[in-house]
């Protein structure tokens, strides 16, 4: 079986990190190799562009192209050598999150993201996305509960999450076949289980 690409997303505080490293775990104990990643980030100069992007005001068009420089090097240097060389990759984030939030929640006409998209993806698309989904309010509460300094992007008010959240609801409706919409309000065993399902749907 060839090698998967695992992506999860949701509007900050949904708590996909909560469940990175069981799912990572999960896949390990079907016996896969897994490797964790993140967007933006995930390797030295993406990190570098990730600081900037999470503390420094810039255009938004600045921001998008940011975001694609920093997967056009992370999908070169990383993901894909990695499902080459048959490791599954679980990325926190990626390409959903730019329509989400510099789409949804800044409102990028959507064309644009898509030019970057084929420019910088060259075809490769995740293989399952999870989207955690919760209401702004309680993701602002766990958000507030968890996090001493909001980054720019937390920093945001209701109504950008609500775009955020509507425009992850949109993909998933819009690509079901990739896009798992995970009702993040409930337990974290209840939510598990569900994601236990859907792995094992992948792992199989
Ligand atoms: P994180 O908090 O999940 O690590 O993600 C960092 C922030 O970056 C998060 O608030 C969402 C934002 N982001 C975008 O705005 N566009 C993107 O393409 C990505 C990958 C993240």
């Amino acid at each position: 079986m060839s090698a998967k690409f695992i992506t999860l997303e949701g509007v900050d505080g949904a708590g996909k990190s909560t469940h990175l490293d069981w799912i990572a775990g999960r896949i390990e104990a079907a016996g896969q190799r897994v490797l964790v990643t993140r967007e933006p980030g995930g390797t030295p100069l993406g990190e570098e562009l990730r600081r900037l992007l999470l503390a420094q005001s810039m255009h938004l068009e600045t921001e998008t192209l940011l975001m694609f420089a920093a997967r056009r090097e992370h999908l070169q240097r990383v993901i894909l050598p990695a499902l080459a060389a048959g490791t599954w990759v679980l990325c926190d984030r990626f390409t959903d999150a730019t329509y989400a939030y510099q789409g949804g929640g800044r409102g990028l006409d959507p064309g644009r993201i898509e030019i970057l998209e084929h420019w910088v993806h060259q075809g490769l698309q995740p293989d399952l996305t999870l989207v955690f989904d919760l209401s702004v309010e309680e993701a602002k509460r766990r958000r507030l509960a968890a996090t001493a300094a909001p980054d720019r992007f937390e920093q945001e008010g209701l109504e950008f999450f609500a775009r955020v959240r509507s425009a992850y609801v949109a993909r998933a409706a819009r690509f079901p076949q990739r896009i798992r919409l995970i009702d993040a309000s409930q337990t974290v065993e209840a939510t598990r289980n569900i994601l236990e399902e859907l792995i094992s749907s992948v792992c199989i």
